[in-house]
């Protein structure tokens, strides 16, 4: 009976076109529904793949700003320009980062021998002597290469002695009481090296001259060992 009287609504009224009224009432349901569905999905969709799609984008286009800072040679912290330019030499060109590299290792060398050598005496335990050997056996190696590499690139201006920070370092760990030097010598040797690892991965990454990339790679393994003796003290987190 429902089934006639939903049938008797059209002006037809006939139960064989009731039956399509259900049918197409049924079907409209189902289309409701179906829409529904499509329809909050395309919801989620859009507030979803967006905000996936733009992540995705700007973390490209963060790697894709370091890229291009490695490759235009944008400046490391610390970085003093000599004003010389770009430079064409047969082992490549070399740039105001690879000539204040070449310094900055010089500078490291005109601390670090000396500071190794007054731990190579002064420490108070094997491991604090051990590194100040390091020390000064590293940087003597390193310096034969960073002379060479200056006098076959015509790298001029090279440091003749350490820096104001480097020369108060110096006298902390030179004026140190017996008590305090090892962690003194430490503590100023590491923090040092830490500083030097940044201005090593960008010289290596960003040069394109190849002699300055064998000379990074040398005092990249070189700063290294000495993390590593001056880490075997056990002073590194006192
Ligand atoms: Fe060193």
């Amino acid at each position: 009976m429902a089934f006639l009287r939903r049938g008797s609504r059209p002006s037809s009224g006939t139960p064989f076109r009731g039956t399509n009224l259900v049918g197409n009432l049924e079907v409209s349901r189902g289309v409701v529904t179906v829409g529904l569905v499509l329809g909050l999905a395309g919801t989620i969709a859009a507030l979803v793949i967006p905000v996936q799609l733009f992540g995705e984008a700007r973390r490209n286009d963060q790697l894709s700003s370091q890229v291009t800072a490695m490759n235009g040679q944008t400046t490391p912290v610390g970085f003093v320009d000599d004003g010389e330019g770009v430079q064409i030499k047969d082992s490549g060109p070399l740039t105001a980062v690879d000539r204040d590299f070449v310094r900055r290792v010089m500078l490291a060398g005109l601390w670090e021998v000396p500071a190794g050598t007054k731990a190579k005496s002064a420490g108070t335990t094997d491991a604090v002597k051990t590194a100040g050997e390091h020390m000064v056996a590293g940087h003597q190696a390193l310096n034969l290469s960073v002379q060479t590499t200056a006098q076959i690139l015509g790298i001029d201006k090279m440091p003749k002695e350490a820096n104001p920070d480097q020369k108060n370092w110096l006298a902390q760990i030179m004026s140190a009481p017996p008590e305090k030097f090892d962690r003194t010598f430490v503590q100023l040797a590491r923090s040092a090296h830490g500083m030097i690892f940044d201005v090593l991965a960008f010289t290596r990454t960003g040069t394109k001259n190849s002699r300055i990339r064998a000379l990074a790679d040398q005092a990249d393994e070189i700063v290294r060992d000495h993390m590593k003796v001056l880490e075997n003290t056990g002073l590194w987190n006192s």
